[in-house]
């Protein structure tokens, strides 16, 4: 049994040891989590996303039959204060989950994500070459009154041996989901409703 009263980072720290993935309500405040959304909105709305694709550098391609949602890189020199707010969030999270489980991550890069209706991402893993290794994956939601039939869930496949084996995480504002990024294939399935997340990954040196 895990003792009650753990706080957010030795939760997330001790799901990560158990099983590699974590599932975390409410990691920011509802009115933070709200004002991200507004803000992603109007830079949505301003063009200010690009269609993301896949790989890095030389090997970056858009390719809409593998993702098709949209993405503006946070650039923590010129961000929101509600998004430097999350980022701190997130620089607490990497300095407990180094202190707890050993992980040496050191630097962390992510973006806004908007899936549009029928958007969606297939079955991949995070990790590729690149600069840094990408160790650990963290997803922020931020929609406010999702439904189950809004569609859009995360899939992730918790067993590597058997494809049947899965767990769905629905987008809710204010969820934080975080994975091991060489050991889950997960896949978006299409959303029915505009989908806003901020998508990021803790790096370890190469
Ligand atoms: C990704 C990804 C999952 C999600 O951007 O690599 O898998 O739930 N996103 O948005
Ligand atoms: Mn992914």
């Amino acid at each position: 049994q895990r003792p009650e009263g753990l706080d957010v980072h030795a939760r997330i720290a001790l799901d990560l040891g158990e099983r590699g993935w974590s599932l975390c309500e409410d990691f920011l405040p509802p009115l933070l989590v709200s004002q991200l959304l507004s803000e992603a909105r109007e830079l949505w709305q301003g063009g200010g996303f690009r269609p993301a694709g896949v790989g890095r550098g030389q090997k970056f391609e858009v390719r809409p039959e593998v993702r098709n949602d949209w993405v503006r890189w946070l650039d923590a020199r010129a961000c929101s204060g509600a998004q430097q707010l999350y980022l701190n969030a997130l620089e607490a999270l990497r300095l407990a989950l180094n202190r707890q489980l050993y992980l040496g991550l050191f630097e962390y890069e992510g973006h806004l994500a908007v899936y549009r209706p029928g958007s969606y991402y297939r079955k991949h893993l995070d990790r590729f070459e690149g600069s840094g290794l990408r160790t650990l994956s963290c997803i922020l939601y931020l929609n406010s009154g999702w439904h189950y039939a809004d569609g859009g869930q995360l899939r992730i496949y918790t067993d590597p041996d058997n494809p049947e084996r899965y767990r769905e995480v629905l987008p809710f504002g204010g969820r934080l989901v975080c994975f091991y990024s060489d050991r889950f294939l997960h896949q978006v399935m299409p959303a029915r409703r505009s989908r806003f997340s901020i998508t990021g990954w803790f790096k370890q040196r190469t």
